[in-house]
């Protein structure tokens, strides 16, 4: 029997990721253009972007600067080989990047996506306290309800069930701080709650259990995303960082969707003023437009790699497409844009303005609670009995039909709109969830 489908735009072959294919399928959702703040769907109506993609378009859709940067780089200088050849942007775009970054974090190792800086990040963190001659020092710490993307590192420390179970034994030497969610006693909360930080110290008790000796690092996002958004309470960061330093344990955040200005700042450990050894970050590098992550490590992380005779490898690790040149092109231009329009900083001008909208649906129906930093809003909805995840689905059902794209977990409603994101649209967004919300879904 033959594969050739009927149409071209056949639906059928493509098995779409974390998508209900067969719901899809029935009734397609397809975007054809974008342009600043709105979609265009396939049947002609404006969407407006209420996640920034998928945590991604930080700078907004079709930034000129940024298509023009990849068109021209594409006739220029197509690909280089990632191993021992360069290109000089992948350099110009480490050395612009970690001028953003915390201080200290000075080198950067390129991947392609945020699961692969993960792993990258991962993967460093064994290697480096071998080459200190720590090799004993082989279990990761994760937390529960963390996501690190899909990869087997990222699963084995993340902590979201769904992605796990399936998956067999995962890594070994691993285990899981508690996550950080006390609905009743936070409820409601703006900001960084109140209740919570002590839950750091459980980190305390596992590398108790597991001595010291045999952990090498402990990653988490500052502000939990996919899991439907879980905001540090006060004072939890700065206690990890403290546990860590002392039991020589290194600190990764990952931060895929913290970064480039999500909350204010161009990462959350600047607007925590809490100091990671490792950043793990993607998405907004390229304002979402072509895939590229990247690892920032400490100086005292990357030092301790340059031993041994200077012809050999020093870290054997690395991606085909780690810092291609339309990759590197395309990141350049969005750090430009990022700059010019004072975008890393924005979320902090918008975020009272912001939280007051969000927490104006307090009132609606089947609303348990509702949470906020930067430009980040989490609405979780009552479930409906017996059938998890479903009121937050037909809220983005009806969401899209009413031209607002938003982004469900479970039953949390999350939201992340460019940073580019006026007043005006704001109060759009908040109207058309405000509707959707009354009518009792
Ligand atoms: C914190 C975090 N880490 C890693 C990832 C994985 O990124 P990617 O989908 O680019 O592999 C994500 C994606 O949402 C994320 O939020």
């Amino acid at each position: 029997m033959s594969n050739r489908l009927n149409a071209p735009n056949d639906l059928r072959a493509f098995w779409m990721p974390f998508t209900a294919n067969r719901q899809f399928k029935k009734e397609p959702r397809l975007f054809v253009g974008a342009k600043d703040m709105y979609y265009t769907t396939h049947d002609g109506r404006q969407v407006l972007d209420g996640t920034a993609g998928l945590w991604c378009v930080n700078a907004g859709h079709c930034r000129p600067k940024i298509t023009e940067a990849i068109r021209e780089q594409a006739g220029e200088l197509d690909y280089a080989p990632a191993f021992q050849l360069g290109h000089p942007k992948a350099f110009e775009l480490a050395n612009r990047l970690v001028d953003i970054a915390p201080e200290g974090l000075n080198h950067v190792l390129y991947t392609n996506s945020g699961s692969e800086s993960v792993e990258t990040a991962l993967k460093v963190a064994l290697a480096y306290h071998r080459v200190k001659g720590n090799g004993s020092r082989f279990r990761l710490i994760g937390r529960e309800r963390g996501y690190h993307g899909v990869n087997f590192g990222g699963i084995s420390v993340g902590g979201i069930v769904s992605n796990r179970k399936m998956f067999g034994t995962l890594l070994t030497g691993v285990d899981h701080m508690p996550h950080t969610h006390q609905p009743g006693k936070n409820s409601f909360t703006r900001g960084e709650p109140e209740h919570g930080g002590d839950i750091a110290t459980e980190l305390e008790r596992i590398v108790t259990l597991h001595d010291a000796s045999t952990v090498a690092a402990v990653i988490v996002e500052p502000v939990a995303g996919s899991t439907g958004v879980l905001i540090p309470p006060k004072g939890y960061l700065q206690k990890l960082r403290e546990i860590c330093t002392k039991h020589g344990i290194l600190l990764i955040f990952d931060e895929v969707i913290t970064g480039f200005g999500r909350l204010g700042a161009p990462f959350a450990a600047q607007y925590y003023d809490v100091k990671p050894d490792m950043i793990t970050a993607a998405k907004g590098l390229t304002n979402g437009v072509i895939p590229m992550g990247a690892v920032f490590v400490t100086s005292e992380i990357h030092d301790a790699f340059m031993n041994g005779p200077e012809h050999m490898i020093e870290f054997f690790h690395g991606y085909t497409y780690s810092g291609n040149p339309i990759a590197s092109a395309a990141a350049l231009a969005t750090l430009d844009t990022y700059k010019e329009e004072g975008l890393l900083t924005r979320a902090a001008e918008l975020s009272d303005y912001w939280a007051d909208a969000l927490h104006s649906l307090k009132d609606c129906p089947n609303v348990i609670d509702i949470r906020n930093t930067g430009l980040i809003g989490a609405i979780e909805l009552d479930p409906i009995a017996g059938e998890p995840t479903k009121r937050a689905f037909t809220a983005f059902l009806k969401a899209y039909e009413s031209g607002l794209l938003i982004r469900t977990t479970g039953d949390i409603i999350a939201l992340s709109p460019p940073l580019i994101i006026e007043k005006h649209h704001i109060d759009e967004l908040f109207g058309k969830l405000r509707t959707i919300l009354q009518n009792n879904i």
